[in-house]
């Protein structure tokens, strides 16, 4: 039986190949996507959502629906430098040969209610049941445990990408993005004594897509979705050529996607983690008791944190469900 899925995502390049995993794994049911603002807007992110979709043959689709349109505090800042402004690497400057665009407007067609009341009718109907997969700002779930605490209860498990551990940030010297866009709903949900998965920097940064091997091995396959990863990820690549020796996309979204998979591909290790909201240069950073002593002396684990990644694993399974021919 599948393990019924909602995806929670603000795509963003990485979200959209997420998505693509998602929705192409057998052992998952994706019975909602729920939008949130953070990498674009949120109406930018649900337009992203039905872009993605839009590549795949099979409808019908699961429902779609917008979430926040604001983190709880902070003003929303973007991240178009990262994934281009439309959040997929700028999709619209690509044509077919006739001169028509290669990615035309996707039909957009959001589900009636909102992003809460769509996840509250899931839990009611699948108690227990639900793996929640959150790849953007904790927005959408830290309003949904303020709205009915015990309605979230029925959360089969809640799977993050963000936070980092034991390594450098990425928006500052220690705050990941996902955490440091809405670090007050972060705090509520490190708080929130769900039963929590946490998939940092510390792991994601050890999956890497290079471009050598999407010039070389994706873009010759001639599908579709391979044609969209070499299109998307090309902005990025432009960017990361000129700061990395060799120059890749970090598959994080993607890799929280995979853990539901296939839960071995990850080393979890259970601890303490909670969220900076005060520092004035450590707001947004995930602090975790790592201290070596007794687990008695420390506060007791609220995450199964990743520590380590089976990255040639993982890697195999993003090209084998994307990309079947290259399967290798
Ligand atoms: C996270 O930030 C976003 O830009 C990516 O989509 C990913 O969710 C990585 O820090
Ligand atoms: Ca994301």
């Amino acid at each position: 039986m599948p393990i019924r899925v909602i995806i929670d995502t603000d795509p963003g390049v990485d979200d959209a190949l997420a998505l693509l995993l998602g929705l192409l794994s057998p052992e998952l049911q994706v019975e909602a996507i729920t939008t949130v603002c953070g990498n674009v807007s949120v109406d930018m992110a649900t337009r992203n959502v039905f872009r993605v979709l839009s590549l795949l043959a099979e409808k019908p689709w699961p429902p779609v629906a917008r979430g926040a349109d604001r983190p709880l505090k902070n003003e929303l800042k973007t991240a178009a430098a990262v994934h281009g402004e439309d959040g997929l690497g700028n999709l619209e400057r690509y044509q077919l040969p006739d001169s028509s665009p290669r990615y035309p407007d996707p039909e957009i067609l959001p589900a009636p209610q909102g992003a809460i009341p769509l996840l509250f009718n899931l839990l009611d109907r699948f108690p227990g049941e639900i793996s929640l997969i959150a790849l953007g700002p904790l927005t959408n779930l830290a309003q949904a445990i303020l709205r009915d605490p015990g309605r979230m209860q029925q959360v089969g498990e809640i799977i993050l990408m963000g936070g980092a551990i034991g390594v450098p940030g990425n928006v500052t010297p220690v705050a990941e993005f996902n955490i440091y866009t809405d670090p007050e709903a972060a705090q509520i949900v490190f708080r929130s004594g769900l039963p929590l998965t946490v998939v940092p920097l510390d792991v994601t940064r050890q999956v890497r897509l290079t471009r050598k091997a999407i010039l070389e091995e994706i873009q010759p396959l001639g599908t579709r979705i391979g044609q969209f990863i070499v299109d998307s990820t090309a902005y990025s690549l432009e960017l990361f050529e000129r700061i990395e020796e060799i120059p890749a996309i970090t598959l994080h979204d993607p890799l929280a996607v995979g853990v539901a998979v296939d839960p071995s591909l990850l080393n979890l290790k259970p601890l303490f983690v909670d969220v900076e909201i005060q520092g004035e240069m450590t707001r947004g950073m995930t602090v975790a008791d790592l201290r070596p002593i007794a687990a008695d002396l420390k506060a007791k684990p609220n995450a199964r944190v990743a520590r380590t990644v089976d990255g040639k694993r993982f890697l195999n399974l993003f090209r084998e469900r994307l990309c079947p021919e290259s399967s290798s």
